[in-house]
């Protein structure tokens, strides 16, 4: 490889619009992966006026078209703050810069619209503003690359997974509980196309908006509201049908699937059974640790064949106590060992960052980002677009 050793940001704003978070990595080429060092890391929340258009445009039936290019600058403009941010309290120099943005509208199945069928992405946030204040290049807009490569365009993250965590010895899963939860599955000594990655169902949708809902609080702090509240079964069992769980992967979801509108169906049969208010946070929380064992059993597991599994939480999720409990009393008697992203060098929070700092250098350098066994898609895709500084 004729590439070079490159500081790069990672800029991700995911479906829970909480805010942004930069990861800052130094990529080495490798002789068969790049290796890729942390070296800052910083989190920003929205401002809430800012926070608030992001849910709207997100949620909303209809919205304007001035509303959507207003949002478009408005959000280069806070990803253009918050690498700026980032490097000046980190000191340091950056060559390039990858950015997520943010998505308003996921649909990888193919619908009808105006005479053709297709399946469609939309990440919102100009890149144009970004590479203006930070002087280098920005690559943007990864998703539609490995759509019309027959994917679904998520997730993306696997090729970091693989890079970072692949071990000849155990079996690791890299579990990212966001505002949707996936995981990616990397058995002992497998080679990169012997991945298997997925949206297990919502990871902090359903709870944050409960939380919001009956308590008035952005997020369940700990799961300390959870904690105080009993399980209901039979909501559970009924969210469990949910035909979402059963389809096999390649599967993605988004707020189209467990959005507000999903979310006020629960709470209305959580209250059906309960006047405590905790018992349907208590009920959000079980069924995403759940959903998030039982795709493991169903869909990844046989692949370890045997080898201990290192089950690592990344995303605002591992935060939460009560649902970290949870997923430790359903994975433990599989064989998972859990652990926090933290234990393996790599904050929490960081991880979905790197991964798009990572796909921006490989982009830069022409080589493919997407893993094709985890998007479905039928080939390896360069992904996004380079705006130059
Ligand atoms: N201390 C905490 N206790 C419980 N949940 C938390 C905590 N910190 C963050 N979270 C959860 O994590 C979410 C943000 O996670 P994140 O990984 O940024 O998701 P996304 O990629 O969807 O933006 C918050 O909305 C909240 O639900
Ligand atoms: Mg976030």
């Amino acid at each position: 490889m004729s590439t070079k050793t490159m500081t790069v940001a990672g800029i991700m704003s995911g479906t829970s619009a909480d805010g942004i978070d930069v990861a800052v990595v130094r990529i080495a080429p490798g002789r068969q992966q790049p290796k890729v060092t942390l070296l800052a890391h910083e989190g920003f929340a929205f401002p809430a006026p800012l926070r608030r258009a992001v849910l709207a445009a997100m949620n909303a039936a209809s919205t304007s078209t001035a509303e959507l290019a207003r949002l478009n600058w408005r959000l280069g403009i806070a990803y253009a703050e918050a690498v700026s941010a980032t490097i000046e309290k980190h000191a340091v120099k950056l060559d390039l810069i990858g950015c997520h943005g943010q998505t308003l509208y996921h649909q990888p199945q193919a619908a009808s619209y105006a005479g053709r069928r297709f399946g469609c992405t939309w990440q919102l946030g100009e890149p144009a503003l970004i590479a203006a204040v930070a002087g280098v290049p920005v690559v943007s807009n990864f998703r539609p690359g490995d759509m019309l490569a027959g994917g679904q365009g998520a997730p993306l993250v696997s090729l970091l997974d693989y890079v970072m965590f692949a071990d000849p010895k155990r079996g690791r899963v890299l579990q990212n509980i966001g505002g949707i939860a996936n995981l990616t599955a990397i058995p002992a000594g497998a080679a990169a196309d012997a991945v298997v990655a997925f949206d297990t169902g919502p990871g902090n949708m359903v709870i944050d908006w409960l939380a919001q809902e009956l308590f008035h609080q952005k997020f369940d702090r700990n799961g300390d509201l959870a904690a105080q509240g009993t399980v209901l079964p039979n909501v559970l069992a009924a969210a469990l049908r949910n035909p979402y769980f059963k389809l096999t992967p390649p599967r993605t979801a988004g707020r189209e699937q467990f959005g507000h509108e999903y979310a006020a169906k629960f709470l209305t049969a959580c209250q059906r059974q309960s006047k405590k208010p905790e018992d349907a946070l208590a009920t959000a929380t079980a069924l995403t640790a759940e959903t998030i064992a039982q795709s493991y059993k169903t869909f990844a597991r046989r692949g370890m064949k045997g080898s201990p599994v290192d089950y690592i939480v990344s995303g605002g999720g591992a935060r939460n106590a009560t649902l970290m409990a949870m997923l430790a009393q359903r994975l433990g008697p599989m064989g998972c060992e859990l652990a926090a992203s933290e234990e393996f060098g790599l904050p929490a929070e960081a991880k979905e960052a790197a991964a798009f700092a990572l796909l921006a250098w490989q982009t830069w350098n022409h080589l493919p980002g997407n893993v094709p066994k985890a998007t479905g898609a039928a080939r390896p895709a360069i992904l996004g677009q380079v705006t130059y500084a």
